[in-house]
């Protein structure tokens, strides 16, 4: 006998767990299928095991190179227990991952252990442990998530090639390690590892690091950084082919046209990832899909089938966790009747490199794309920041970009200490259509962080207190009024 629910929701990650448990909430009957691991990627191997790895690696690092002139000696040399650190980032895992199975069960959503296939548009069949169950439902969520992206010559294996699951898992640090892509993954955990003292060399295809998801002047920071750390950084180069060669591996891969080799204990492959759509029938049963592989939605995640919804990294970029759990809710919104729309103005990002690196709204370049093209941009170091100051973590900038007719706040960049936590007012502030002047006269409470986004709006409306201006294009004087006064 087949199951019958109002919603089933296929994927257990932060899109499809959220999304059940708004379901459940709104009072509808809602199953949860998942193959591996409650909490999907996000929980399990990606954004909290690597974010337990980079708060572990820079509290390292305080220590190692802040503490003394802070007067904290400690005497002889700090030792790193790599499988106790790795321990630990497994029971931040696990403490999550539970309390996502707690939540499912408090709101009354069934959760079934197994992998699900589309027989047709309207039954599933579900591999469990036991069988194969039948599960039917009146409306379906797609949020199987994504997997990372293969080359020519590299294939994942998890010993040698591996992905972030197998690097995040490491039981020692390698002395060499040769990573494919300098973007948000390999970054972030190159930055970690080279605090561990591996040798890290990264090949990046692009002639810069981030290139189209950070702005670059933030980027310049974190690549100095980077470099200062030991970390060498190879532009236009794209891997071919690895051997072994005696204990080691050599990598060969074509830099600007030159054939180059590198030494490595582990590879690092991380050029992206692709979405899940190919594991459970979708295309056998005609949902549409665009050409590299993500299921095609409207501006409700409405996909080609009218009762398939499908939400988070299968359904296209920017395959984020927020991204994913937004778009979870709204679809159960929906669901229940509520009139919604995915209408967000900006999907804030993070890169928790060191220092982090977080973006709202549009870069200068984006802005100008969009029609803007008189920009007034105002920049507030963290060096002329007195709670930066006392944490000893002056590298770095928040940079506000706005309209220079309405004043309109268009984007913010920022680079430094806990970027990750000050972007959110700038995610508030572009939603709410704030201008300057509403970040400027906003008090922001002394000593903080948070004073940088006042004056940088400040900066930007030239007259920022901390750092010494010119006057914009040669006026002088208030602010002008409070838009809303
Ligand atoms: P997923 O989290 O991928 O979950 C999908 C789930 O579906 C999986 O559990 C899978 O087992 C299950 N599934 C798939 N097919 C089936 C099937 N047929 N039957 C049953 N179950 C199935 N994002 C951030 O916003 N911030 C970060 O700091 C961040 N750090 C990251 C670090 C790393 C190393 C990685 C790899 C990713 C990181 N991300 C981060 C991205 C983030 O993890 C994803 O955007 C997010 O997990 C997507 O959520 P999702 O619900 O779409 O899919
Ligand atoms: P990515 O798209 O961020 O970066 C891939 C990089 O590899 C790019 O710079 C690209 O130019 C380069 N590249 C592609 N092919 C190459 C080749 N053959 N040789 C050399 N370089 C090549 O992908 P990544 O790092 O795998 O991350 C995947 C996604 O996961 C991200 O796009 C992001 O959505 C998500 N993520 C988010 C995090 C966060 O929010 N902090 C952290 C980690 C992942």
């Amino acid at each position: 006998m087949a199951q019958s629910f109002d919603v089933v929701v296929i994927g257990a990650g932060p899109g499809g767990y959220v999304a059940a448990i708004r379901c459940a909430q709104l009072g509808m009957k809602t199953a949860i299928i998942e193959r591996e691991f409650l909490g999907g990627v996000c929980l399990n191997v990606g954004c909290i095991p690597s974010k337990a790895m980079i708060s572990a690696c820079h509290f390292l690092h305080r220590m190692q190179n802040d503490a003394a002139e802070m007067g904290l000696r400690v005497s002889g040399k700090i030792n790193v227990d790599m499988n106790q650190m790795v321990k630990w980032k497994r029971s931040v895992s696990e403490k999550m991952a539970g309390g996502v199975s707690q939540l499912l069960n408090g709101n009354g959503v069934t959760v079934i252990r197994g992998e699900a296939k589309f027989k047709t548009a309207q039954e599933l069949l579900v591999q469990t442990k036991e069988g194969t169950e039948s599960v039917s439902a009146k409306n379906y969520i797609v949020a199987t998530g994504s997997r990372p992206i293969e080359i020519p010559g590299f294939s994942i294996d998890e010993t040698t090639v591996l992905s972030s699951t197998g690097a995040l898992d490491l039981s020692e640090p390698p002395k060499n390690l040769v990573v494919i892509g300098g973007g948000y993954i390999g970054l972030e955990i190159s930055s970690y590892l080279a605090k561990l003292g591996t040798h890290v060399v990264v090949l990046e295809a692009q002639a810069r690091l981030l290139a189209g998801v950070a702005d670059p002047d933030c980027v310049q920071i974190v690549e100095r950084k980077l470099k200062k750390s030991g970390v060498e950084i190879q532009f236009g180069a794209r891997a071919k082919s690895w051997k072994k060669s005696g204990s080691t591996l050599e990598v060969s891969a074509d830099v600007n046209g030159k054939t180059q080799t590198f030494k490595a204990d582990k590879i690092l492959l991380t050029v992206g990832r692709k979405p899940n759509s190919d594991q459970c029938n979708l295309s056998n049963i005609g949902i549409a899909m665009d050409d590299k592989g993500f299921v095609k939605v409207n501006a409700q995640r409405r996909t080609s089938i009218a009762h398939i919804w499908a939400i988070g990294d299968v359904s296209g970029q920017p395959m984020l966790a927020h991204k994913a759990s937004h778009e979870g809710v709204m679809v159960a919104e929906i669901l229940a009747g509520q009139n919604r729309v995915y209408d967000a103005k900006t999907v804030p990002a993070v890169i928790f490199v060191d220092p982090e690196i977080a973006s709202a709204g549009w870069t200068e370049e984006e802005c100008k794309a969009h029609g803007h093209g008189d920009l007034k941009i105002g920049k507030f170091p963290f060096a002329a920041n007195g709670k930066a100051v006392s944490l000893m973590e002056t590298d770095g900038f928040v940079k506000v970009i706005a309209d220079s007719k309405t004043n309109i706040v268009l984007g913010v960049h920022i680079v430094g200490p806990e970027a990750s936590n000050l972007i959110s007012e700038a995610a508030l502030a572009i939603e709410m259509g704030a201008r300057l002047e509403d970040l400027a006269l906003t008090i922001h409470p002394h000593p903080t962080l948070g004073e940088t986004m006042m004056e940088a709006a400040e900066a930007a409306l030239g007259h920022a207190i901390h750092v010494i201006q010119r006057p914009l294009s040669g006026k002088k004087g208030p602010p002008g009024p409070r838009p809303h006064a």
